[in-house]
């Protein structure tokens, strides 16, 4: 059975769809599919490589890791380095900031 896919836009712009793979990272899938990602801490910690879940399901992030914080998840905000699909998702590149 195919895994889950995402689908990364940066705003409307529709940027690559790709399957995930068996526990990799939302910031693995993304480095993966060719997209140029920064990031930082890789623990949750610095917020550089959040990105904003439109539909869809990720887990990873809680609790809440040092790097987001309650009006950020309001918005959207995922962690992408320490936070994985748990179905296919959408998810702009473009953080809630
Ligand atoms: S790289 Fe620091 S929170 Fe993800």
């Amino acid at each position: 059975m195919p895994g889950p896919v995402i689908r990364f836009r940066r705003s409307s712009l529709h940027l690559v769809t790709i399957e995930v793979h068996d526990d990799e990272t939302i910031l693995e899938t993304a480095r993966r599919a060719g997209l140029n990602v920064p990031s930082n801490c890789t623990s949750g910690t610095c917020g550089t490589c959040m990105m904003r879940l439109v539909s869809g399901c990720v887990s990873g992030l809680t609790p809440l890791p040092p790097g987001l914080d309650d009006d950020l998840v309001a918005e959207g905000a995922i962690l992408t380095c320490i936070g994985r699909v748990e179905e296919s998702s959408e998810i702009d590149v473009i953080p809630p900031l």
